[in-house]
C-alpha cells in the first residue's frame, strides 16, 4: 500500500462545490458538490444523457461554461501543470486505425514526451504500457484488424503513458463481454492498489458499481448519492445498487412532487 501522509488528508483527488455547468440552451450539471478520494477506484453511474460525460470533461478540463469550485489534484480543472498527471479515455476513444499499438503508442508518447533526448524513457513507457493492457502479442496489429475490446484497451494503454495520478476513464468497458470487463476491473483494481492511482470511471452497467470503493450516483444533472456500494446499500435497505439506485431515485422523484404540491 502507498502512503499518503505526506498529502493533507483532507485534501481529495477531486472536489466539486456548486459544480454548474451549460451546453447549448440547458443547465447539464446542477450545482454538484462532491469528493473523489485519492487512491481508489469511484464510479459515475447513471442513466444516459444524466450528465457523466460531461462531469468528466469538466474534471480534465476541456468543457466549456462551468461555473463553481472544481479542484483537481491540488489545482483548479484545466490548469496547465495537470496535463501530464491526468489519463483521460474519452467515450469514442481516438486510436489511428492505420498506425500498428505500438506506432499509436509512440505517437502519444511522443505528444506527452517529446524531443530526442527524452526517446529512450518514452520507449519504455510504450512497452510498458502496452504489457499493462496486455497487448503484447499485437504490438505490432494495425489498430484497424484489433477486436472492440482490443480497441478500447490500446486507447487504456495511451492514458496509462504518463503514469497519471488521475485516470477519468469514460464508458471504458461498454461493449465488451464479460470476461474481458472482468480482466479490465482486475486492470483498475491493480493501478489503483499498486500505484496508488486514483480513478474515476464512468458506466451505465450498475453491477459494474459494485466492483468500486466509492460512487457518485446521478441523474438528469444532479448527484442522488456520494457514498461506498455498502453504505448505499445499508441506507436503502437494498441488496444491490442497482435497486438502492432506484430506491434513490423514487426517493427523488417524491421529494420532486412534495417540492410541487407544497409551493
Ligand atoms: N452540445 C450540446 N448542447 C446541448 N446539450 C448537450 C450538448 N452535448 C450534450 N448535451 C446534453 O447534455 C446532457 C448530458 O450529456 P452527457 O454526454 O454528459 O451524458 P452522459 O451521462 O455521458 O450520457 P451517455 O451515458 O449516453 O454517454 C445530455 O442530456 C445531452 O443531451
Ligand atoms: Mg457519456
Amino acid at each position: 500500500m502507498m502512503n499518503y501522509s505526506s498529502r493533507p488528508a483532507e485534501e481529495p483527488a477531486v472536489r466539486a462545490r456548486d459544480l454548474t455547468v451549460v451546453r447549448g440552451p440547458r443547465t447539464v450539471l446542477r450545482g454538484l458538490g462532491f469528493s473523489v478520494p485519492h487512491g481508489q477506484i469511484t464510479g459515475l453511474l447513471g442513466p444516459s444523457g444524466c450528465g457523466k460525460s460531461t462531469l468528466m470533461r469538466a474534471v480534465v478540463g476541456t468543457q466549456a461554461k462551468v461555473t463553481g469550485t472544481l479542484d483537481v489534484l491540488g489545482h483548479p480543472a484545466g490548469h496547465p501543470g495537470l496535463r501530464t498527471r491526468i489519463g483521460y479515455v474519452t467515450q469514442a476513444p481516438s486510436v489511428y486505425d492505420d498506425l500498428t499499438v505500438r506506432q499509436n503508442l509512440d505517437y502519444f508518447a511522443a505528444i506527452l514526451d517529446p524531443g530526442r533526448a527524452a526517446a529512450a524513457r518514452r520507449a519504455e513507457h510504450v512497452t510498458r504500457a502496452i504489457t499493462d493492457v496486455d497487448l503484447t502479442g499485437h504490438a505490432d496489429t494495425l489498430a484497424g484488424n484489433l477486436s472492440g475490446g482490443q480497441r478500447s484497451r490500446v486507447s487504456l494503454a495511451v492514458a496509462l503513458l504518463g503514469t497519471p495520478d488521475l485516470l477519468v476513464l469514460d464508458e471504458p468497458t461498454v461493449g465488451l463481454d464479460p470476461v474481458l470487463r472482468r480482466d479490465l476491473w482486475q486492470l483498475f483494481h491493480t493501478i489503483a492498489a499498486e500505484r496508488g492511482a486514483t480513478l474515476l470511471i464512468s458506466s451505465h452497467v450498475m453491477d459494474e458499481a459494485e466492483r468500486c470503493h466509492r460512487l457518485l450516483l446521478m441523474r438528469a444533472g444532479e448527484l442522488l448519492a456520494d457514498d461506498t456500494p455498502d453504505a448505499l446499500r445499508d441506507r436503502t435497505g437494498s441488496d444491490t445498487v442497482e435497486a438502492a439506485f432506484l430506491h434513490l431515485v423514487d426517493e427523488a422523484t417524491a421529494a420532486g412532487r412534495t417540492k410541487e404540491t407544497t409551493r
